[in-house]
């Protein structure tokens, strides 16, 4: 991509006038205002700083050693020392007609230097309750940020790491022995074993004698009680039947199903180990990790302030007082047994919000039980706030209940099939299913991938199925054109497309062109972060950019150049859209 070899001559350059300056974070990157160019560098005004020199001498010196001519115009110095770069349209049409070649779509893949090993912990919906909307976003973020990572040839493994241990399982065992309908579990078995808890955790609320037998189902089970650990299976079986129905809806794969008890081996032995190391001490009958006092407060994870602004201990308790192991006990051996299991050079949570205190005292417990690991492994609480009802309230439905994911899915799809069938009443049901099919599920996932995942947004119908606008079937819609325009092309000679049959005349042209070449950078930066918006809000950019070229460039009944130059785009257009919209874990309809 041309920012790379811009940039790459860039340090070469600087390294020349400055032998020993360290060129790691000389970046060129897409200029924000295109008036004054396509590329620039604000990197010589932090290099001048650090060295204390003339910043503009210093750009001058470095320019002189520049030879970008094959690539862009004149470098233009501007005020304290930004280089500008204003790309030739011909080192642009060389671009495009490798593209065009199939040698590259604009985004370079990983090599062994820069290779990342990424476990990325999401979904991790609980057995024996229903995935609902909260499980959505996680669900959705996270096999975005698989997608993308794989593409720039990342090793990726993604674990759904689903609570299947704990203490609801003791009320579920009760009401599994005494209260199921069976005729009811066959037919829904989630709403099932949901009653069943609900009406036991009310019971246990009543009467502690039912609560004492809920806590004694429980030592059965964790002691290995056959016809406990039987029924616990069949829980087990039951919801992940459920669960692989939503991800075959929303194709969503996992390479491990490493549930909570899955750590149960481990959990002992490293509770001990933490109390033998002086990291966790026994408190009131539990046992917890304190924090040692060597961060500031406000920046110690094992700290809170409390309600008259003093400081005070909240420890990670990893052994509650009746001796069971808990979340923070379990979470403590997966990271462990990811980074042994799998060498992993980053951990990536996509969980809510709410438990941002759990990860950064997991996170921070962790550093000090393994600091030599700790300190090879990246660890990211990709946190994301909630869908909010019309009425700023977090999602309901119309009764109050909580949104099942399932039914919302279904409604996505039926809605988009009446847009489908009112605009396209030509096409038979099966393929108005298809399509509705593709743009219902597309709508709601762009809609929770647009905004940043850190803000909490409305989820709204309307808005995520409109056809024009910032939504996931404008996008469709324009792949279908460009591709359509492709087909109609007859023009298939692409792989022996010389550099010079190319040539960018219009400035929608150029401007549609230089955008298709930012793809990459735009991938990298939602893979950096687990931000996946920057994708989707480029995507919707290239749409609106194809959009205006095409009504501005007639294409097949252009002129030789024009015609096989504008072909290409749509063809490259069309390319970049379906592979970012695969990104983002959407499909892209032949025909709409
Ligand atoms: N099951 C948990 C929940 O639904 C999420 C688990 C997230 N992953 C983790 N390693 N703690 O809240």
């Amino acid at each position: 991509m041309l920012h790379l070899t811009l940039e790459s001559r860039l340090r070469a350059a600087v390294t020349v006038v400055l032998p020993d300056a360290s060129t790691a974070n000389v970046l060129v990157r897409p200029a924000a205002d295109a008036k004054f160019g396509d590329y620039q560098s604000n990197a010589l005004m932090t290099l001048a700083k650090e060295r204390k020199v003339n910043p503009r001498q210093l750009a001058t010196d470095v320019v002189a050693q520049l030879d970008v001519s094959d690539i862009c115009e004149k470098v233009e110095i501007a005020g304290p020392g930004f280089l500008n770069f204003r790309l030739k349209p011909e080192a642009l049409a060389g671009v495009l007609a490798a593209a065009a070649r199939g040698e590259h779509l604009f985004f370079a893949r990983a090599t062994a230097e820069t290779l990342r090993t990424v476990v990325i912990d999401f979904s991790s919906p609980n057995v024996a309750k229903p995935m609902h909307v909260g499980h959505i976003r996680s669900t959705i973020l996270g096999d975005s940020l698989a997608r993308t990572l794989r593409l720039l040839g990342h090793r990726v493994i993604t674990d759904n790491h689903i609570g299947d241990w704990g203490t609801q399982f003791g009320m579920l065992l009760i009401g599994w022995k005494t209260l199921m309908d069976r005729a009811a579990l066959d037919r829904d078995p989630i709403a099932e074993l949901e009653r069943i808890y609900k009406a036991v955790n009310a019971a246990c609320k009543e009467t502690p004698a039912t609560l004492e037998s809920a806590r004694a189902e429980l030592v059965k089970l964790q002691s290995g009680g056959a016809e406990n650990l039987a029924i616990w299976h069949e829980m087990i079986r039951l919801s992940q039947v459920q669960f692989d129905a939503i991800y075959g809806r929303l194709g969503v794969k996992f390479d491990h199903t490493l549930g909570e008890s899955f750590y149960n081996p481990w959990l002992k032995t490293l509770v001990e180990e933490l109390v033998a190391k002086g990291l966790a001490r026994e408190s009131e009958g539990a046992i917890a990790v304190f924090s040692d006092g060597t961060l500031p407060p406000k920046t110690d994870p094992l700290r809170v302030q409390n309600r008259e602004g003093e400081w005070v201990d909240d420890p990670l308790l990893i052994q509650k007082s009746d001796g069971a192991s808990n979340y923070a006990t379990t979470d403590l051996a997966t990271l462990d047994y990811r980074l042994k299991e799998w060498q992993a050079t980053e951990i990536v949570y996509v969980v809510g919000a709410p438990q941002q205190p759990h990860f950064n005292k997991l996170f921070r417990v962790f550093r000090r039980w393994q600091p030599e690991a700790a300190a090879k492994v990246k660890l990211l609480h990709a946190w994301f706030g909630s869908i909010l009802g019309d009425d700023g309230k977090p999602f309901k439905t119309r009764s109050g209940d909580t949104v099942k994911l399932a039914d919302l899915l279904d409604e996505a799809e039926e809605r988009a099939f009446k847009v489908v069938a009112e605009k396209r009443p030509d096409l038979d049901a099966a393929s108005q299913k298809e399509i509705a099919r593709k743009v219902g599920l597309g709508a709601v996932k762009y809609q929770d991938l647009l905004s940043n995942r850190q803000s909490d947004y409305v989820f709204s119908w309307d808005k995520m199925l409109a056809l024009t606008g910032n939504t996931a079937v404008y996008v469709q819609y324009q792949f279908t054109r460009a591709n359509k325009v492709v087909r109609d092309s007859g023009m298939d000679q692409q792989a022996s497309l010389a550099d010079g049959q190319l040539v960018l005349g219009d400035p929608a042209e150029f401007t549609l062109a230089k955008h298709l070449l930012n793809f990459g950078l735009t991938l990298e930066a939602a893979a950096d972060d687990c931000r996946p918006n920057f994708l989707v809000n480029y995507l919707y950019e290239l749409a609106t950019l194809y959009s205006r070229f095409y009504d501005q460039c007639p294409v097949l009944k252009a002129a030789e150049p024009a015609r096989t130059t504008r072909v290409v785009l749509c063809d490259l257009t069309a390319r970049v859209l379906r592979q970012g919209l695969d990104c983002l874990g959407i499909e892209a309809p032949e025909v709409m």
